[in-house]
């Protein structure tokens, strides 16, 4: 079984280095359903988990604004690879998909590496909260258009209490959202009924 890359020191290098207020759209909250959303289409997709989670909490934690910032992408690109050997260590394939996957995910549709793919339709299974229903076009795993998943990242994005979250969060994702801010009603009720 795979073990979390996503520490306590990377979260708090990520939150540290975070220029947005925490009630960010594309803040912690975010993140936590990013790597929800990912793990989740992991175990249809076959994508790596490992990545997948570091995809969810590095993608936007190098954004300036909560607008039009093309090139946070690449920043977070960045902050991958100056991270990996100091915060978490990956293997050069896992690197590449990281990097490729925090590179093109605002302005790229589909790729063919399932890893990537995964992480982009994880980020885009959260667009409800900006108030926008994910479009399966733009969504490549088979997973992420099933109605039932798409339907309940859905849910979750707007705020929705998730039983399903709820009843899956795992300890070690328990202990990552007492990182979160303590306005996100959803992921709060979810964490204090654990
Ligand atoms: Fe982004
Ligand atoms: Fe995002």
């Amino acid at each position: 079984m795979n073990k979390s890359a996503v520490t306590r020191e990377l979260i708090q290098d990520v939150m540290n280095n975070f220029s947005l207020p925490h009630t960010s759209a594309h803040g912690p909250a975010h993140w936590a359903r990013v790597r929800y959303n990912g793990l989740l289409l992991s175990q249809y997709s076959g994508a790596d988990p490992v990545v997948v989670e570091l995809f969810a909490f590095i993608h936007d934690s190098q954004r300036h604004n909560d607008g039009h910032d093309p090139q946070h992408g690449p920043r977070a690109a960045e902050y991958a690879l100056r991270k990996n050997g100091v915060l978490f260590n990956l293997s050069a394939e896992q690197l590449d998909a990281l990097v490729e996957a925090c590179r093109g995910h605002t302005n790229e549709r589909l790729n063919d590496c399932s890893t990537v793919q995964t992480c982009w339709d994880s980020d885009r299974l959260d667009l409800g909260r900006v108030g926008i229903m994910p479009d399966p076009y733009y969504l490549g795993t088979a997973a992420a258009k099933r109605h039932e998943i798409l339907e309940l990242a859905y849910a979750r994005s707007i705020g929705k209490r998730s039983r399903v979250l709820r009843e899956t969060v795992s300890r070690e994702m328990v202990d990552l959202l007492r990182y979160l801010p303590d306005n996100d009603d959803n992921f709060q009720r979810d964490r204090l009924s654990d």
